[in-house]
């Protein structure tokens, strides 16, 4: 992980708030009461989470992630999903967590649907990555990107409608700002290298620096949206 870039994307983006107040009124609106939170990450989501509902489990393989939920009282199944988990939920939460590739995601989504109790829901969350702001930037700077799965988001989606009944999608747009290009450049090296790569070519390259300052600054503030979905999917009782 090239903490750098991970502390100055958690530093320059509303993601977490935004899902946070998204969650929250997700939560009120289903009256949810339990939560298994697939892929619960470091505690910045998945903590608060765990304070709105009476039952909350996090699955989370990364030790280092999982003893931050541990030491605040979060429990923890530490595992990769699919995992054996002997309990249904009102909600099963995979929020940015599915694989990208549909040999992964299909047993993935298929064991999370089990889980979720009768009436309850499967909630998906995912980036779109294939479309809008981003691709456009990488095109035309004439970027590839390390992290870029074909299709990724289309095939899911045609997946979920293939396989599911009773799915609502809802987009959600978070964003990376700053007033300092060296700040902002680095939060969104990290989305670029997912914290996985060295971000030195993106980070210095002129063609980029260019195409944001001109279409990416406004009133002394560097700001690049992202755009996700939600794909809520209810079992019947
Ligand atoms: C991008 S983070 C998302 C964290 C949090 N859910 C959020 O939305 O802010 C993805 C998390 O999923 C975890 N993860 C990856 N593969 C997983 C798997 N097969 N089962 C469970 N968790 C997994 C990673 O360790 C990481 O903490």
């Amino acid at each position: 992980m090239y903490q750098q870039a991970f502390e100055s994307f958690l530093k320059n983006t509303d993601e977490k708030k935004i899902f946070l107040e998204v969650l929250t009124a997700y939560i009120k609106e289903k009256n949810c009461k339990s939560i298994l939170d697939i892929g619960a990450g470091n505690g910045d989501l998945s903590i608060p989470l765990s304070k709105l509902v009476d039952t909350y489990l996090a699955i989370e393989p990364i030790q280092e992630q999982a003893d931050i939920l541990r030491q605040n009282n979060v429990p923890v199944v530490q595992d990769f999903f699919p995992c054996n988990i002997d309990q249904n939920f009102d909600t099963v939460l995979c929020s940015h967590s599915t694989p990208g590739k549909p040999e992964k995601f299909i047993p993935f989504i298929n064991k999370a649907f089990e889980l979720c109790k009768p009436d309850g829901n499967l909630l998906i969350i995912t980036y779109n990555d294939s479309e809008k702001t981003w691709n456009t930037m990488l095109e035309k700077c004439s970027l590839e990107w390390p992290g870029f799965h074909n299709d990724r988001l289309a095939l899911l989606r045609e997946f979920l409608n293939k396989n599911f009944n009773n799915i609502v999608e809802t987009e959600i747009i978070t964003h990376i700002s700053s007033p300092s290009y060296n700040e902002f450049i680095h939060a969104l090296a990290f989305v670029y290298t997912d914290g996985k790569h060295s971000d030195e070519d993106f980070v210095n390259s002129k063609l980029v620096q260019q195409y944001i300052t001109e279409n990416h600054y406004v009133d002394g503030v560097y700001s690049f949206p992202f755009f996700h979905y939600m794909f809520s999917i209810k079992k019947p009782l």
